[in-house]
């Protein structure tokens, strides 16, 4: 693996010319992605300020030019009508000021008075590398680029660590305010969110107080990536909790999970009604967020980073990696989260396929199944079992995923086995696959198994142990891979 000195890792890149050499060689990688957001070159983790805006999908990702690394932070800029077709728009926010001199960190986005306004976190670090994150915005009109506020919202709230950021904007009708949700870290390192309120979007932000989440005080030791919403009447909290083991979650200490319950603005308390869900099950799941702007009040659309903060990925080595995961639609029903792919996705269908034992590099798959026991393996060699290994115990209503037969192996030390525990038996499974990950969306949303895999050239087969009822189609690529830096 390279090493990368901290001043190649927090270059500033001046001119697109510089990297379009890169883009040049990394597209040419056999592991890019047909039809999901992916990085125009170097890594793309965070998905930002995601929103309906004029008619249109806006969505950024945090992007690192300069190759597979976490260093000098932009938001690269995305559109979509569909959610399921993805242009490329260039550099949506660049680190060009004091505030964000170190990179611009994860934040969200409304859509107001015909402008799309960028709420992001600035990384400010001083010469002895001593970080000061400020809450700043950005105005995106009619012109190409968005326009910074000369100063930030807020600065850093006393009592806390340097780790406050992702400021995610609501706006609240009935108390005809804004707030920010930010994620942070206590100044006894636990995890939290802090609150601001503003009557204007703009101007006016005041600190309402550190969110109360009951039974959650001591729950990991920073919360990433927090955001709230609310689905038929009931609201929700996801975030993205560090520093912590859960149980069936390996050795992972980064997770994304979800609280369904009720925010009270007055008490500033989120009490959740039950335990909390876990937002995928996969080992390449981080950062979710909900878009913005959104007029269903029954369901709300979010996306997120397919991977994990400290995980390596196998196409470090051609200079790339990462990319977001298929939109989801989300509901609640029975007081469970249900996840489904966001609808439309049948556009993707080419052919339908007669299911052979071939597994095409982009391809959906429909499973119907009897409760009974079941082994599909994924990515296996002509006529051989290995590959991913996927398999359902039916007495213990168990969904197991088991990467370590695959032959590029990576991250073994966060563990290659993880399991799904379902709550009803295992009737259906729908599964997409690109060209380096697999989502498995399971009995209509839920639970979702969400893995980057990188198979090698003769891994594209499949096996099943029994028959089972499936439908396989070819899937069409719609996101291009083009060099877009303005
Ligand atoms: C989550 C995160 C955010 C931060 C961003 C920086 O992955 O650490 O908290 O704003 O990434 O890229």
């Amino acid at each position: 693996m390279r090493e990368w000195t901290r001043e190649e890792r927090y270059r500033e890149l001046k001119d697109a010319d510089e990297i379009k050499d890169l883009h040049k060689r990394i597209q040419n990688s056999v592991y890019r992605q047909l039809w999901h957001v992916q990085p125009v070159t170097g890594l793309s983790s965070d998905p930002n300020g995601f929103a309906w805006h004029e008619g249109r999908w806006h969505l950024f990702y945090q992007w690192c030019p300069w190759g597979a690394v976490h260093g000098m932070k932009y938001w690269y800029h995305v559109t979509s009508e569909d959610l399921i077709h993805w242009t490329n728009e260039g550099v949506g926010l660049w680190p060009d000021t004091v505030y964000d001199n170190r990179g611009v960190h994860s934040g969200s986005a409304f859509s107001a008075d015909g402008e799309l306004v960028l709420f992001y976190t600035g990384n400010h670090r001083d010469e002895n590398w001593v970080r000061t994150p400020y809450t700043c915005a950005a105005r995106l009109g009619k012109e190409k680029s968005p326009v910074k506020l000369p100063k930030p919202l807020f600065g850093p709230r006393p009592g806390y660590s340097e780790h406050q950021r992702d400021p995610k904007i609501i706006y609240h009708k009935e108390r005809e305010r804004y707030y920010i949700f930010l994620g942070a870290q206590s100044g006894d390192q636990k995890g939290c969110v802090l609150v601001y309120e503003s009557r204007r979007l703009l101007e006016g932000w005041s600190f309402a107080g550190e969110l109360k989440v009951p039974g959650y005080e001591d729950f990991g030791g920073m919360w990433e990536c927090p955001c709230i919403g609310n689905i038929g009447g009931k609201d929700i909290l996801i975030f993205s909790p560090q520093y912590i083991r859960l149980p069936g979650r390996s050795g992972s200490t980064n997770h994304n999970i979800c609280l369904i319950g009720h925010m009270d603005y007055d008490t500033l308390t989120f009490t959740p009604e039950s335990g909390y869900q876990h937002l995928d099950y996969g080992f390449d799941f981080y950062a979710a967020q909900l878009a913005a702007n959104t007029r269903d009040t029954d369901r709300a659309v979010m996306i997120a980073w397919m991977g994990l903060p400290d995980n390596h990925y196998p196409t470090e080595t051609e200079d790339w990696e990462g990319s977001l995961t298929i939109p989801r639609e989300l509901c609640i029903r029975e007081g469970r989260l249900v996840q489904n792919p966001v609808r439309g996705m049948e556009a993707l269908r080419m052919e339908r396929l007669n299911p052979d034992g071939l597994l095409p590099e982009a391809c959906e798959i429909e499973i119907q199944t009897e409760d009974e026991d079941l082994d599909l393996h994924l990515f296996t060699e002509a006529g051989k079992t290995g590959g991913l290994k996927i398999h359902y115990d039916a007495e213990k209503r168990l969904l197991t995923a088991d990467k370590s037969g695959m032959k590029k192996r990576f991250n073994q030390e966060v563990g290659e086995v993880l399991s799904v525990p379902l709550g009803q038996p295992l009737k259906y499974m729908r599964i997409f696959v690109d060209r380096s990950s697999v989502e498995i969306f399971i009995n209509h949303g839920e639970a979702v198994f969400t893995s980057h895999v990188y198979p090698a050239a003769e891994e594209h087969y499949y096996t099943v142990s029994r028959p089972v009822s499936m439908i396989l189609w070819k899937l069409r690529a719609s996101v291009r891979d083009d060099f877009v830096i303005e």
